[in-house]
């Protein structure tokens, strides 16, 4: 089966959060099944551009109403990334470095109507067209309904959902930026008299998902407005947990960490990493290490961080490390809070793909308050790395963190309030004492599967259903 994955992030390539990991990965994992699975994703002018080689098989332009712009459909001969990467490449519209701008409405309506114009001119068309998120939500409704793209309105769309806050909402001023198509069908686009990508993708999609069962239940009462229109369209809607790429994310090999261990060398793999975190973070290497690692928005919690760490801190005997950007009170709250506790407590603010993998390596728990989580990837990556996840009970960390309490490997909490965060790191800490216990929970989390390897075929069947 040929598939097309479209997508605005790609790890290696261009990542902001999990959807790169999840198209980064997904798509090898297919490949290695016998499938023939590759990526469309906007060429953006970054480190990994900037490296690597390209050679161009296509050459247009493409028209967002009187207004056209040459573009290039281009592929890197990288090999090592296990599929094929298509570029569309427009000087003047997606050529900054960063994956989102102010100027979204339009690159990523350019991005989408010249991957499908391209598409119309193969030889052979995919199979199935899989759409990540709403950069790529109208795809199925062009598909569907613009005159142009009668020919493809024969294959399988589906759309899956790694997050329903965001949607892509454009007012009408740029309807006429989509190609042609029957003005008796615009409500397909609408919710709430603007146009809304993710919603017309759940209207159009032959099949809508989201990465994990409990969000697509969750989302059918809360979307963020869109949660009717899900429970309208339940009949077509199934929720998928994410995997994750264990050849990326394996402490036997990884390359980023200071020393590789296994379920065997666990202790002594993970103490290494733990004193280098320790001696470059100003912290205690005989105390516990709670980190953080992410967004510092809402959906993750992250503004109560600063008075959790603050009563933790106050309370425990504990070392706390925070990787993230985000909000920036918060960053500036969490960056301040190093001057009263100084030798136990550190942030580094920004991004950086090695130190989160030593810390994934290094810490002994891994804390995700997460008030809105569709999947989360960070708790399984944790749980590879022999980390204890500390999470909220919702979304995908319900579906993948079960409470010491219940027979279980990790910590969970039911609200995202200062004192139930701090009670479950209480909790922790007391697991921690606990030593022959600890130590043998962290072989076990290490050998839990979560890996594409056993997920891939859950898609590949879902392609089937309707190929
Ligand atoms: P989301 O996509 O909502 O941010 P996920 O848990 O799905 O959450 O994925 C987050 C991904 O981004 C993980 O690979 C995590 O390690 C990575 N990440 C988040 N923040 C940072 C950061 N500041 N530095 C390095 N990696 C980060
Ligand atoms: C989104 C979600 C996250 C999920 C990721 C990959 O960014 O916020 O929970 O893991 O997509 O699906």
């Amino acid at each position: 089966m040929k598939i097309f994955h479209l997508s605005a992030e790609c790890y290696p390539i261009a990542k902001v959060g999990g959807l790169a990991d999840v198209v980064g990965a997904l798509p090898k994992y297919q490949n290695d099944n016998g499938e023939d699975s590759a990526v469309i994703m906007p060429f953006y002018k970054n480190p990994f551009t900037t490296t690597h080689n390209f050679s161009s098989v296509f050459e247009g332009h493409v028209h967002l109403g009187n207004t056209s712009y040459a573009y290039q459909i281009l592929k890197t001969s990288d090999v090592s990334l296990g599929f094929e990467v298509y570029f569309v490449a427009i000087d003047t519209l997606l050529h900054t470095p960063f994956v989102y701008s102010e100027n979204d409405v339009d690159r990523f309506l350019a991005f989408q109507i010249a991957a499908l114009d391209w598409i119309l001119t193969l030889k052979q068309f995919p199979n199935i067209l899989h759409c990540h998120d709403h950069h790529t939500g109208l795809i199925p409704f062009m598909t569907q309904e613009c005159y142009k793209y009668e020919a493809l309105n024969k294959i399988p769309v589906i759309t899956t959902i790694h997050n329903a806050q965001y949607q892509g909402w454009m007012t009408y001023e740029h309807l006429h930026k989509i190609p042609p198509f029957n003005m008796e069908h615009i409500g397909l686009l609408d919710w709430d008299k603007v146009i809304n990508p993710l919603a017309a993708a759940i209207k159009c999609a032959w099949r809508v998902t989201t990465v994990s069962p409990s969000y697509m239940e969750e989302l059918k009462q809360n979307a963020n407005g869109l949660e009717q229109l899900l429970a309208h369209e339940s009949g077509k809607a199934v929720g998928i947990l994410n995997g994750i790429d264990t050849e990326v994310w394996n402490p036997e090999t990884d390359d980023y960490i200071i020393e590789n261990y296994n379920a065997t060398t666990v202790g002594a793999g993970k103490k290494a990493n733990k004193k280098w975190l320790c001696k470059l973070f100003n912290l205690d290497e005989e105390k516990p290490l709670v980190a953080f690692i992410g967004r510092l928005v809402g959906e993750k919690g992250a503004e109560l961080l600063p008075e959790v760490f603050h009563k933790v801190l106050q309370q425990e005997a504990v070392n706390i490390l925070l990787l993230g950007s985000g909000h920036k009170d918060t960053e500036e709250q969490l960056s301040q809070l190093r001057a009263n506790y100084s030798g136990n407590y550190n942030v580094y603010i920004g991004y950086d793909e090695k130190l989160s993998h030593i810390i994934y390596a290094g810490a002994d728990f891994l804390l995700m308050p997460s008030r809105v989580e569709p999947c989360g990837l960070n708790q399984m990556y944790c749980l590879r790395y022999g980390t204890v996840p500390v999470v909220r009970r919702i979304g995908g960390l319900k579906d993948t963190v079960v409470d010491l309490n219940d027979n279980g490997f990790g910590i969970c909490h039911d609200d995202v309030t200062v004192s139930d965060i701090a009670y479950a790191v209480h909790r922790a800490l007391e697991f921690y004492n606990d030593t022959a216990q600890f130590q043998a929970n962290r072989r076990f989390i290490m050998s839990i599967d979560h890996s594409w390897k056993t997920l891939a075929k859950t898609y590949i069947n879902l392609y089937n259903s309707i190929n």
